[in-house]
């Protein structure tokens, strides 16, 4: 996940859809941890209000602790501040209404004051990819530079703590920047640690506050113990690894899932060709405990700010070192072929090629529970199609507009030609000749019968196993789908 997207925001599948529901805990209770904490205990800093800022900031206050924020952008600091979630994911709201009324969640009005303040401050910023997919990480180190001079004023000893997914060694880079702009000692002084998040869209709020493990890479026992302090409440074992292993664990944790759902689409693959329905296989396939049961869903492949971008970064950052990731590199090579892969499939059902045809792709959304389309699937499908010479209507009962704002103008430029927007399923479906379905929406299993029988070739194509096939089947609407073999 890229930490903070200002001004828009960040993360179901798989993991979270096996994740309980966020109960909002109360927080004035007598027994709240923060009635009894003492002045000068540590305040903990969060600079960078996205995605994962935000759902940091929420989660530390849960746990009793004192917090204080800051983001360059100031509606993002004067959102947080009122408590109005500046995005939406389940439960977000009611646990940011929560942390500010009781207090602990504050918005520091410059970065003056959240340095003054803090004396564990977690960057949450963006490290966007360059051109050849690598990663950037100049905002992490600009920000390092201007620390760096308050650093050079300030009383006491800081922990600056690397939360972003940023390649191994960064942290050791922060510190450089901030010894060369403060002229001060680290180890010291100051100290740099890192600590990877591993929250998912859908589910940001509850993956914050139960983490699977903390993963802190440290290199002196004063950050070690610093940090277990502000993660003080929080479920979850603690692993302590030195900087740079802490910063790889994020890379191979999301290499690894993307590795998993790619097997899953090769497998998909040769499911289709022999007659065999893939789901019921790899759900097999993960009821063994060495394999697990989580990212085995073969669908459009997989999107997002985070998997496409940090598979690609790790690959650069091997390769540079000279280092071949062909497993890796594999995991991305399947995933970039699976959207073509579905529109043949697409045509195959159909006995006939696209052209000409109206087709209604429906959901737009990297994954269901969010309107984020950064990197979704939906992008190379509509290309597919488009280039095929598909008329195209989209619909997503979330992300419509940000896909809409989102293609690039060549394709935006079909728009009078060759797409339609629609804000309604019945919209879409009504006087089209198929629908495709690329994102797993509740709504799309409600569409009545009576509608996806009005499709002028009575076909359903689903990427993500959305809809009741054999219900569709009995009412004489072909379905077709990633993985299910056609006998
Ligand atoms: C992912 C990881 O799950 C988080 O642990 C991590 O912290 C985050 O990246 C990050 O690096 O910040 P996210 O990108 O929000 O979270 O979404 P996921 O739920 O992991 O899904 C990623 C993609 O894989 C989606 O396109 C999803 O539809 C696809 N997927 C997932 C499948 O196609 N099949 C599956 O079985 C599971």
């Amino acid at each position: 996940m890229s930490p903070s997207r200002a001004p828009a925001p960040k993360k179901s599948e798989g993991r979270s859809s096996s994740r309980r529901s966020v109960t909002p805990r109360s927080h004035a209770s007598a027994e709240d941890p923060a009635s009894t904490r003492e002045e000068g205990e540590q305040v903990l800093g969060v600079s960078g209000l996205g995605f994962v800022g935000v759902a940091m900031a929420i989660a530390f206050a849960h746990y009793g602790h004192r917090v204080v924020t800051y983001d360059v952008v100031d509606a993002r600091r004067a959102a947080i501040a009122e408590g109005r979630a500046p995005f939406f994911d389940p439960g977000l709201q009611e646990e940011l209404t929560a942390a500010v009324e009781s207090g602990r969640l504050k918005v520091a009005k410059d970065r003056e004051e959240l340095f003054r303040k803090a004396s564990v401050l977690f960057l949450c910023l963006p490290t966007p990819p360059r051109p050849d997919g690598s990663v950037d990480t100049s905002f992490l180190e600009e920000e390092a530079a201007r620390l760096g001079k308050l650093l050079a004023r300030a009383e006491g000893w800081r922990l600056v703590v690397v939360k972003s997914t940023s390649p191994p060694g960064t942290s050791q880079k922060i510190e450089k920047i901030l010894a060369r702009e403060s002229g001060k000692k680290p180890g010291r002084d100051f100290s740099v640690a890192c600590n990877p998040e591993f929250l998912a869209e859908g589910s940001l709020v509850a993956d914050a506050l139960e983490p699977s493990r903390i993963v802190i890479g440290v290199g002196d026992a004063k950050s070690e113990r610093a940090l277990r302090e502000s993660y003080r409440g929080f479920p979850g074992a603690v692993v302590v690894l030195p900087p740079a292993a802490g910063e790889l664990v994020k890379y191979a944790s999301n290499a690894l899932l993307a590795v998993k759902v790619s097997f899953a689409n090769e497998m998909a693959r040769l499911a289709e060709r022999i007659g065999v329905d893939v789901y019921p296989v790899m759900e097999a396939v993960g009821m063994d405990p060495r394999l697990g049961a989580h990212f085995l869903r073969a669908g459009p492949g997989f999107g997002g700010s985070c998997f496409p971008k940090d598979l690609r970064g790790l690959v650069a950052f091997a390769h540079h070192r000279g280092v071949a990731m062909p497993v890796t590199d594999g995991a991305l090579g399947v995933n970039e072929t699976q959207a073509r892969h579905v529109v043949d499939l697409t045509e195959s059902a159909l006995g006939s090629l696209v052209a000409g045809r109206e087709v209604a792709l429906l959901g737009l959304a990297f994954k269901s529970g969010t309107d984020d389309v950064r990197e979704s699937r939906a992008f190379p499908i509509l290309g597919e199609l488009l280039k095929r010479g598909a008329l195209v209507r989209l619909h997503d009962p979330k992300a419509l507009e940000v896909f809409r704002r989102s293609l690039p103008p060549a394709v935006a430029a079909a728009e009078d030609r060759q797409l339609r927007f629609c804000t309604s399923v019945e919209d879409a479906l009504r006087g089209a000749s198929l629908a495709l379905v690329q994102c797993d929406w509740p709504e799309y299993r409600e569409v009545p019968l009576t509608l996806w029988k009005q499709l002028k070739d009575r076909l359903v194509v689903d990427a993500r196993r959305s809809v009741n096939g054999p219900a569709l089947e009995r009412a004489g609407v072909h379905y077709a789908a990633v993985g299910l073999g056609q006998e």
